[in-house]
C-alpha cells in the first residue's frame, strides 16, 4: 500500500515534470517521497538550481514563498494550504517600518522565517545556517534582527561588535522553546554529545555541545556516536538513516504541528490537482527577491 502510493507519486512527478523538495522535518514517509532534504538554506539554494518545471514544497509556507520567489516562472506547490510557522506570524511589514523609522542607519536583517510581506521590508534575508555570517558581512552596526529573538541573541554572542536588536523582543518558536538545562543534563547523564538549534533558548544554547542549523545538524553528526537533538524531531529519522549505526535522542514532544501536515495522500493529490500553487502579487515578489538575493550572493564570494 505505501510503496505503492510512492511509485504512484513517482509516477505522477515524472508526468508532470515535478520535484519534490522537503524540509529535515518532514515525516518519515514524505522524506522517502522526497528528492531532496534539506534545511533552509538548503532548499532555497535548491529551489534555485532545479530544472523541472513544478517544485514541490513539503514544509512550511515560507519555504514554498521563498522558492516561488526566486523562481516566478515555476509552479511552485505547498501541498498543505494551512502549514504556516508560528514563529514567522511575531512580525508584520508595519513592524518593521516603525522600527527603521526608530533606529535610522540600522540595518534589518530578517530571518528566512517571515512573511514575504516582511521579507520586501528588509536589507537582507538570512538562515539559521548563515545568520553570523550574514551580519558579520554588513558595514552597519546596529542590526535590527527578526523575528526569532533567541537566534538575534545568539547573533548577538558571536557578532559582540555589534548592537543586535530584536525584533520584536519576545519572538520565539515555540517547539525551540521547550527546550531547558533539564534537556542537557539528561543528554550528558546519558553519554550523549548534545546539539541544538540557535532557536533554543541561550541556557540551552550555552549548555550543548554544538549549535547548528538543521542541516549543520546532519553534517556534524560523524563526529560523535550519540546525540541528544535539541530540535524538532522529525530530523531523527533523516539522521538515523543516514547514519544507522549512531544512536539519536530526541523529545517526543517536539513536534512542530505545521511541519506534520504534510501528507502523503495531500502530496500525491497536489500532484494531480497543482493544490495549492504559491500565488504572489509579483511586485511584492519583486522586492522580496532582493534581500534573498543578497543572501545568496554571499555565498558565491
Ligand atoms: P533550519 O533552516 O535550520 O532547517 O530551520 C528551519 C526551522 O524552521 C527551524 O525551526
Ligand atoms: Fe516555525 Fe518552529 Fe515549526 Fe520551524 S519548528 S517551522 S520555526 S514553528
Amino acid at each position: 500500500m505505501y510503496t505503492d502510493q510512492l511509485k504512484r507519486i513517482e509516477q505522477l512527478k515524472k508526468e508532470n515534470n515535478a520535484i519534490i523538495l522537503a524540509h529535515n522535518y518532514q515525516p518519515p514517509e514524505i522524506q522517502d517521497a522526497a528528492d531532496i532534504i534539506g534545511d533552509s538554506l538548503e532548499l532555497a539554494v535548491k529551489a534555485r538550481e532545479v530544472t523541472e518545471d513544478t517544485i514541490v514544497l513539503c514544509g512550511v509556507r515560507f519555504m514554498a514563498e521563498t522558492a516561488k520567489v526566486l523562481n516566478p516562472e515555476k509552479t511552485v506547490i505547498l501541498p498543505a494550504a494551512d502549514a504556516g510557522c508560528p514563529l514567522a506570524d511575531f512580525l508584520t511589514p508595519e513592524m518593521v517600518r516603525e522600527a527603521r523609522l526608530a533606529h535610522p542607519g540600522a540595518a534589518v536583517v530578517l530571518y528566512v522565517n517571515s512573511d514575504t510581506a516582511a521579507k520586501a521590508e528588509a536589507d537582507i534575508v538570512c538562515t539559521s545556517a548563515n545568520a553570523v555570517d550574514v551580519v558579520r558581512s554588513l558595514k552597519e552596526t546596529t542590526i535590527l534582527f527578526g523575528p526569532d529573538s533567541n537566534l538575534a541573541d545568539y547573533v548577538a554572542s558571536q557578532v559582540p561588535e555589534k548592537e543586535i536588536i530584536p525584533l520584536p523582543k519576545g519572538g520565539h518558536c515555540y517547539v525551540h522553546a521547550l527546550f531547558t538545562c533539564d534537556d542537557v543534563i539528561a543528554a550528558a547523564e546519558q553519554g550523549c554529545m548534545t546539539i541544538c538549534h540557535p532557536e533554543c533558548r541561550r541556557e540551552v544554547r550555552r549548555g550543548a555541545d554544538v549549535v547548528a542549523s538543521t542541516g549543520g545538524m546532519v553534517k556534524m553528526a560523524q563526529n560523535a556516536d550519540s546525540w541528544m537533538l535539541l530540535t524538532e524531531k522529525g530530523i531523527a529519522y533523516r539522521l538515523e538513516k543516514l547514519y544507522p549505526e549512531k544512536t539519536f535522542l530526541v523529545r517526543e514532544d517536539a513536534v512542530c504541528a505545521d511541519m506534520k501536515k504534510i501528507t502523503l495522500d495531500l502530496l500525491e493529490r497536489s500532484l494531480i490537482t497543482g493544490e495549492y500553487a504559491v500565488q504572489l502579487p509579483t511586485d511584492l515578489m519583486d522586492r522580496a527577491r532582493v534581500p534573498i538575493e543578497r543572501m545568496m550572493a554571499l555565498r558565491r564570494k
